[in-house]
């Protein structure tokens, strides 16, 4: 499916895109990957990280359709990463979060349609059900456009829904590497807070192998563990202070949930289990997702309550510590 294909990627040079494009050139023979984002350091960087020739670079905004829809031409398969993520950027700039993040979403829609695209796959977020602040609203929004595109012409559009990944650009894990390295106190915003988490690899694994499996019209849910941030803060302060620093709770912010939820309660009778990730079939939409596919190998709703990072008991700290040792975190030397 992604053999000797080219393949779009805007936002490819945030914390995701270098993770698939990683992949992709490691496991799956693209004939070309072209990355679409704004800043031309971020291009420069990543060209000297992965000076692989099938890897192109053009700069772009997703807000100019015009521009995405030329450099989109040719694109078998787009993945559309590029966001504004930040939760108090967004609440700051709502506007500016309104325009990359729903029109620049209906932007690729209307590109790839133009282009006849044959897949193209958003990455939504857990912060986009049951949205409490104005980045998971915009989320909301393009998952919604996504699943109606599918109506348009024969681009299968289908949405990912993820929850934190450990390391990426912003969030909380560089945070308290930094705090802890420093000797400063590690600041939590509230001691009952969780939160999805899962490493990079493993995401962007599963979205490839959800990406070819996909039929258009489907939501897919990434099955993440959850564990207490204030569990991330002791592992930190062990293994990197020797118990000297302290945990501080500094209030929740403003948009900020105890927990997220990755499948609200009113999507339930609608999702299925297919081992790796949850399908959340659209209900009664003109979206192409065919029932029979994930209904006849799952004949009943998978689950009974939404799944929300208070759904599993959450990893405990040897999970933690092996998981933040795996991926370098509580390496000192870095
Ligand atoms: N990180 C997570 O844990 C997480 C969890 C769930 C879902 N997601 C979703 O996954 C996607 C990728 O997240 P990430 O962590 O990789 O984000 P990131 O590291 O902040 O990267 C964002 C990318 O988008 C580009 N971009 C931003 N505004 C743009 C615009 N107007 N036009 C074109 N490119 C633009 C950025 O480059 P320039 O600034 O140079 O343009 C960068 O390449 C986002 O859609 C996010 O909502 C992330």
């Amino acid at each position: 499916m992604l053999k000797n294909k080219t393949i779009f990627i805007t936002g490819g040079t945030g914390s995701w895109g270098t993770e698939l494009v990683s992949q992709l050139l490691a496991k799956h023979r693209p004939k070309h990957i072209r990355i679409y984002s704004r800043g031309e350091h971020k291009q420069v960087e990543m060209r000297r990280a992965i000076p692989d020739p099938r890897v192109e670079f053009i700069i772009g905004d997703v807000r100019d359709k015009s521009r995405l829809t030329f450099a989109s031409r040719g694109a078998d398969i787009i993945f559309h990463l590029a966001a504004l993520k930040h939760v108090p950027v967004c609440e700051a700039n709502p506007w500016e979060a309104v325009q990359t993040n729903i029109i620049g979403t209906q932007n690729v829609i209307e590109a790839a349609l133009t282009n006849d695209v044959k897949r193209v796959v958003y990455v939504s977020s857990d912060k986009a059900v049951d949205p409490f602040n104005l980045y998971g609203g915009t989320k909301s929004c393009g998952e919604q456009l996504i699943l109606d595109a599918n109506r348009y012409g024969d681009t299968r559009f289908v949405c990912i829904r993820a929850g934190n990944v450990i390391g990426t650009n912003g969030s909380v894990i560089p945070l308290f590497r930094e705090q802890a390295r420093a000797g400063t106190d590690l600041t939590v915003t509230d001691e009952r807070m969780t939160r999805f988490f899962m490493r990079r690899q493993d995401a962007i694994g599963l979205l490839i192998k959800a990406v070819v499996e996909a039929e258009g019209g489907e939501i897919l849910v990434m099955k993440m563990p959850a564990c207490k941030i204030i569990d991330i803060a002791a592992v930190f302060i062990h293994e990197l202070t020797r118990g000297k620093a302290h945990i501080r709770s500094i209030g929740i912010r403003p948009g900020e949930k105890l927990y997220e939820t990755l499948v609200s309660r009113y999507e339930v009778p609608y999702t299925y289990d297919t081992g790796d990730y949850f399908v959340i079939l659209p209900p009664g939409s003109a979206a192409r997702a065919t029932t029979t596919r994930y209904g006849k190998k799952n004949s009943s709703p998978a689950l009974t309550e939404e799944y929300n990072s208070n759904y599993d008991a959450p990893l405990g700290i040897p999970a933690i510590t092996a998981l933040l040792r795996e991926d370098g975190w509580l390496n000192v030397k870095n």
